[in-house]
């Protein structure tokens, strides 16, 4: 199986066609102030392949979801706040279309001139994007194929979804993989295959069912897996400590429990946690040990003293692969156990990968030197997928 790439389209030559370029630009908004781009990371990621095609003359046509709206158009989620992030990046103005196959989209690609930039509306304003039937995200996919002459996939974010323009839209058009996408799957090939040891995973994030798979995947690959975050408690549980009021999954403990007995002291979780009154930034919270969780506090991070002791099992690491924040690092109390481990991924002499948006969105957050990581995916369930084993809709539509 072999995918055709950015470098073979260009080779073809691109100067006036339309290129359809799927992105991933599904970037958070500021809480408080919707449409407010919180972290651009997902924009900047995309900048090498429009510019590539942009700069070689081609129309390019960039596509997206953001958020989940129901396959209806729902201000909230529009994606023209992006289209200006996008025109600042690009240096240039990017035209955006106010739907996405209809007559705004149409004109918009009708005036579009080489070496010009369009965004189309966000895709899941239409339900043929996410339908389950194939026939309803066929003539969805129809439309958009319309619009343009060759399609590159650059949304690594959304390859784990088998929707119109990452599945179908490839099978009607001349397609290749962007250089996100390529670079993506070079980069996690290298922690399913042959990883320098010590090989130490990092997992965090609210719910141990939501990794469960990438665990099982995992266990017999690496030395550690470190785990914090919300869903160490349902481990600490397993273990027959009381949690309080902290996050458990009470149906999961007995999978967590499995986990451990096979994990063969691979696991390691935390010693002591912070635990707070309530869920709030000016909550009472103390450090308290793991085995001795007050039944009236919940934890929200882990401890300094877990914090030093993951990072000295990361700090022996040749490989390492983080997933999940280690507590609720988006409130100032809480963010000790997350940027502790972050530095000292730093620090690492060896090969460090960081999985997701959540955990992508916290280095950035924190002020972390992005450049001190190995690679930052902008694939949260994409690369926990990749690392399942599970194959990829999106990689599997541009294998020829
Ligand atoms: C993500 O944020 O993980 C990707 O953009 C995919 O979004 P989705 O989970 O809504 O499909
Ligand atoms: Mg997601």
């Amino acid at each position: 199986m072999t995918i055709r790439t950015l470098d073979d389209l260009l080779a073809e030559g691109v100067s006036g066609r339309r290129v359809l370029v799927r992105a991933d630009l599904n970037v958070p908004f500021e809480k408080e102030n919707p449409g407010v781009i919180a972290d651009d990371g997902r924009i900047r990621a995309v900048l090498p392949t429009l510019i590539a095609l942009r700069d070689a003359g081609a129309a390019v046509i960039v596509c997206s979801h953001l958020g989940r709206p129901k396959g209806a158009p729902d201000p909230r989620y529009s994606l023209e706040p992006v289209a200006g992030r996008l025109g600042e990046l690009l240096g240039k103005p990017v035209v955006f279309a106010a739907d996405t196959v209809g007559e705004s989209a149409r004109a918009a690609v009708a005036a579009l001139a080489g070496g010009h930039v369009a965004l189309l509306e966000n895709l899941r304003f239409n339900p043929g994007e996410t339908s389950k039937d194939d026939a309803e995200r066929g003539v969805f996919a129809d439309q958009l194929a319309a619009l343009a002459d060759a399609y590159v996939d650059d949304a690594f974010g959304a390859v784990h979804r088998k929707h119109a323009s990452v599945y179908d839209v490839p099978a009607r058009l001349p397609h290749v993989a962007g250089r996100l996408v390529l670079r993506e799957l070079e980069v996690l090939s290298r922690l399913t295959g042959e990883p320098d040891r010590p090989y130490v995973v990092v997992l965090g994030g609210s719910k141990v069912s939501d990794k469960l798979a990438v665990i099982e995947a995992l266990l017999p690959k690496v030395d550690r897996l470190l785990v914090g975050g919300g869903m160490c408690f349902t481990f600490l549980r397993a273990q027959g400590h009381e949690v309080g009021k902290s996050l458990l999954e009470e149906e999961m403990v007995e999978t967590c429990r499995n986990l451990l007995a096979r994990g063969e002291g691979k696991i390691l979780l935390p010693t002591d946690v912070v635990a707070a009154t309530a869920f709030a930034a000016d909550a009472g919270h103390d450090v308290v040990d793991a085995e001795a969780i007050p039944a009236d506090r919940l934890g929200l991070d882990i401890g300094p003293r877990s914090t030093a002791a993951f990072a000295e099992v990361i700090a022996g690491a040749k490989t390492v692969f983080w997933n999940g924040p280690m507590g609720v690092f988006e409130l100032a109390p809480f963010a000790a156990g997350t940027r502790g481990v972050a530095e000292a991924i730093t620090k690492v002499d060896g090969f460090t990968v960081v999985g997701g948006g959540d955990s992508a969105a916290a280095v950035r957050a924190l002020g972390l030197d992005e450049v001190a990581f190995g690679h930052i995916s902008t694939g949260g369930g994409a690369s926990l997928e990749y690392l399942e084993g599970k194959p990829l809709p999106g990689v599997a539509a541009l294998e020829h």
